[in-house]
């Protein structure tokens, strides 16, 4: 009886397909995974570098940092830590004593999967002007990865568990580095690491 019931199933679902109508969770899979992963066209701001520098590298160092720092050990601060209206009041100490570092961990493992699709941005370019290759399958590989690997860092944040976040850690810098060894690290012949010169690379393909 039940096997009938699927076959019949099955049947309206195909028969519904041109309607795009997708009922049920089995169904919207296949669709996902075709999908082409897109960045948001719109409100671009900053080039490669600046974003680099603002978001992935503060909130991926919160993670890597798990490697070696308990979050459980972060204390609130004592009151008046931050300044007051009257003396030096400091923003950053503020706003960094506001949650617990477990909660700090989350937020940034959070973050860096958000933000992730930001590579994908058309339009935006590196430093030196290249445009960030956003069309490209092995650009888009390293993007992918990258947001698998924030997500497993996220995971294991909500463990509480020092070890599991340090090993998602492997991940999260492997991501880092398989981009940047295409994509950022790569220098014309004979220039050396920090000259201005050896950024011309950035952003091209090999
Ligand atoms: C999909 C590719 C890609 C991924 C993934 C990626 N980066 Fe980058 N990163 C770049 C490129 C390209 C540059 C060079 C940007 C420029 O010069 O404008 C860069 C530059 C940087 C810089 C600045 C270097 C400088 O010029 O001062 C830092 C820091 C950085 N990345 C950190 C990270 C961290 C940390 C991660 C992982 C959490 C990461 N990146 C993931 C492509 C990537």
């Amino acid at each position: 009886m039940s096997s009938i019931r699927v076959s019949v199933l099955a049947a309206v679902c195909a028969s519904m397909v041109s309607f795009g109508a997708v009922t049920h969770g089995q169904g919207a899979k296949p669709a996902q995974a075709d999908a082409k992963p897109e960045g948001p066209r719109w409100a671009l701001t900053g080039n490669m570098q600046q974003l680099m520098r603002g978001i992935f590298f503060p909130n991926a160092n919160m993670v890597f940092n798990v490697q070696t720092h308990d979050p459980a050990d972060k204390k609130p601060l004592p009151p008046g830590a931050a300044g007051s209206a009257t003396t030096n009041f400091d923003w950053n100490l503020w706003g960094a004593s506001l949650y617990s570092g477990w909660e700090d961990v989350d937020y940034a493992a959070i973050t860096l999967a958000e933000v992730t699709p930001l590579l994908l941005t058309p339009g935006r370019t590196c430093a030196n002007g290249k445009p960030v290759p956003v069309e490209r399958a092995d650009w888009i590989k390293y993007t992918t990865d990258m947001l698998e690997a924030a997500r497993k860092s996220y995971e294991a944040s909500k463990t509480r568990n020092m070890e599991m976040v340090a090993d998602s850690t492997n991940d999260l810098n492997d991501a880092c580095q398989a981009c940047h060894r295409v994509y950022r690290d790569r220098r014309p012949p004979n220039v050396e690491r920090g000259d201005p010169a050896a950024m011309a690379l950035r952003c091209t393909a090999p």
